[in-house]
């Protein structure tokens, strides 16, 4: 093991998904009794209410829900184009439409074109600085190859698988240990971001997925020899 190694990476390695331990991690996830889980803090005195207002986030966010049945209809080049817009450098790289530790910005976007409008069958890089599509392979995977590398459910096809990947050490570089939070955290306002995007449109709707292999799709997107880290995917269909 290299020496330099971070706790971090330990855990990233400890907590990653393959075809050998996936069996396991979906008995864990069906033997997990949701009738325990703990969704709120109780303390012995009434909350005492507070004002609601009208805002603009509010109604957008009232309306955010997880979606996992698709149409299999196709999304037009401008929906591809409102989705990636969740991830644009609007003020320049360090200035996005989410918060990054230190402006280290360490998620990177790729999509996998299920039916998408000129893009169908492709794998792209999301340029974040330019809002544009890199190709990186005109030969993705379809939604039946794709969807053995993971682990969820759904009813129909996706039009649109979207990656979240990180690359860490642009933050543990500057934080040391505590930069492997940070990275995970952004990940979160990323998809955050996307979610209310989603959200706000009518049209479209999805879903994370959690159990992604890591080793198969650092493969499929071409970054096997780079520190990428597969942190979590978001099906987009209508
Ligand atoms: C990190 C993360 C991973 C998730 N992974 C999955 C998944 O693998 N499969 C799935 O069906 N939903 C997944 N979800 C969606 C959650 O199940 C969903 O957000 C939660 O049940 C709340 O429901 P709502 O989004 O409709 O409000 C994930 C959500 C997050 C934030």
């Amino acid at each position: 093991m290299n020496e330099d190694e971070t706790i971090f990476e330990k855990f990233w390695e400890a907590s990653s998904l393959d075809k050998f331990n996936e069996q396991q991690f979906s008995q864990k996830l069906s033997s997990y009794d949701s009738d325990d889980k703990e969704l709120i803090l109780e303390y012995p005195s009434e909350p005492i209410a507070l004002p609601i207002l009208k805002s603009r986030i509010n109604k957008i966010s009232k309306t955010r829900k997880s979606v996992r049945n698709f149409d299999n209809e196709e999304l037009s080049l401008k929906e591809l184009g409102l989705l990636l817009s969740s991830f644009k450098a609007w003020n320049g790289l360090e200035h996005r439409g989410y918060p990054s530790a230190g402006a280290t910005y360490v998620t990177e976007i790729f999509c996998l074109a299920f039916n998408v409008e000129k893009y169908s069958g492709k794998i792209i890089y999301y340029d974040p600085e330019k809002h544009g599509s890199v190709i990186i392979s005109d030969n993705g995977p379809s939604w039946d190859e794709a969807s053995k590398s993971l682990n969820i459910n759904v009813v129909g096809v996706p039009s649109l698988l979207i990656i979240f990947v990180t690359f860490p050490d642009r933050s543990t570089t500057k934080y040391g240990e505590r930069g492997g939070r940070f990275a995970l955290l952004e990940v979160g306002a990323a998809l955050q971001q996307l979610s209310l995007q989603i959200a706000e449109s009518s049209k479209l709707k999805g879903v994370a997925v959690g159990g992604m292999q890591d080793e198969v799709w650092k493969r499929i997107l071409k970054l096997q020899t780079t520190n990428a880290h597969i942190s979590l995917g978001y099906l987009v269909g209508k």
